[in-house]
């Protein structure tokens, strides 16, 4: 198939390209390069560097490469920066994504797998999360999400596009070409990784007074090359099709302090941690039901294991990492 990834030099996009490169599907990234980098993206995939409010260009990428399907996956993602500065994301993730969807429409294009969040549920009642539990963002980042998961509904009715919003718990680890780092880094793993190798000097704990098994956050964190491959399963409903999947490891997920020991454990090092104030605005526990995508869509999970995922983005970091995706 011939797809369009939109933010396909990202950190999960980059993962995702190779999937689908892997998978012979022709792949264009379109991507401006404010956060991703032009390393991250397979020598497979075409590249157009090009900003989401450009209709004429999307129009003509889309017509030019006779696109059949769109992954879109370019977003600003940061839950802190949202707060300080909602507009950018209310512009950036639902502004410009209604831009491509109009595009989608002009060129005929009528499938599309969205990067959605768990983030859409906000603080929830209760664990696992199903997708039918209520949803209150809690952030402006979890609310343009779920604005934009709305308007595929309505593109749906208005143009016939059919999508699949996949509702992504914690992305972690990396595949052999590329891994999480982004400018600043704010994600719980690879901030462990850079206090063990003493690039920066201890981890902050984010509070220790949560009601979990160890006072810290619970996750659920998800190999990057899992969360990819839901990507390719999804794009097979959108004949038949548009639906919601979470999609996470489930269990009992991981408190931070139960990440920070696997970091120690993977790597061998000393890791100093300095327990400070809770994060505004973080979840006590976001653990994933995935019945529905393992039912549906035969999605199964292969690297299960937080100690598995973390050594695959040690063992990134340690070839020196040459293509540092955003
Ligand atoms: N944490 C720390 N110290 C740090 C960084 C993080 O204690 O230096 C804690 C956080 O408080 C949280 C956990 O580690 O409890 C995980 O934090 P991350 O920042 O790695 O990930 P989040 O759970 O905040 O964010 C993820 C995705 C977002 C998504 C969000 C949904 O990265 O895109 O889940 O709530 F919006």
């Amino acid at each position: 198939m011939n797809i369009l990834v939109t933010g396909g030099a990202g950190y999960i996009g980059s993962v995702v390209v190779e999937e689908l490169a892997e998978s012979r599907h022709e792949v264009v990234v379109y991507d401006d390069l404010s956060t991703g980098h032009r390393e991250a993206v397979d020598p497979r995939a075409g590249l157009v560097i090009g900003n989401l409010h450009n209709s004429e260009l999307l129009v003509h990428t889309l017509v030019e490469n006779g696109v059949e399907a769109v992954i879109h996956m370019a977003a600003s993602a940061l839950v802190s920066e949202s707060v300080l500065q909602p507009e950018k994301y209310y512009d950036n993730n639902v502004v410009a994504g209604e831009v491509l969807l109009q595009s989608m429409a002009k060129a005929d294009v009528t499938k599309i797998v969205f990067s959605s969040t768990a983030a859409v549920y906000g603080e929830p009642g209760c664990q696992p999360i199903l997708e039918t539990d209520p949803l209150h963002p809690t952030n402006p980042y979890g609310e343009t999400k779920l604005e934009f998961e709305r308007k595929l509904e309505h593109y749906r009715l208005g143009n016939g596009i059919n999508y699949a919003s996949l509702r992504y718990f914690n992305a972690a680890g990396a595949s052999k070409r590329c891994g999480e780092i982004h400018d600043p880094e704010t994600h719980l793993i690879p901030l462990v990784l850079q206090a063990a190798t003493g690039k920066i000097p201890h981890i902050d704990v984010f509070g220790v007074d949560y009601p979990t098994r160890d006072g810290t956050c619970v996750r659920d964190y998800v190999h990057v090359i899992d969360l990819a491959r839901a990507h390719l399963l999804a794009l097979e409903i959108l004949d038949e099709k548009s639906d919601v999947y979470n999609l996470g490891c489930g269990g009992a997920g991981y408190t931070v302090r139960e990440v920070i020991e696997a970091v120690r454990e993977v790597t061998g090092l000393e890791i100093i941690e300095r327990v400070v104030e809770r994060r505004p605005g973080d979840p006590t526990a976001l653990i994933a039901s995935s019945e529905k995508i393992k039912n549906e869509l035969g999605w199964e999970p292969e690297f299960q294991d937080l100690h598995t995922i973390i050594e695959s983005a040690w063992a990134w970091i340690r070839q020196g990492y040459k293509s540092p995706s955003n």
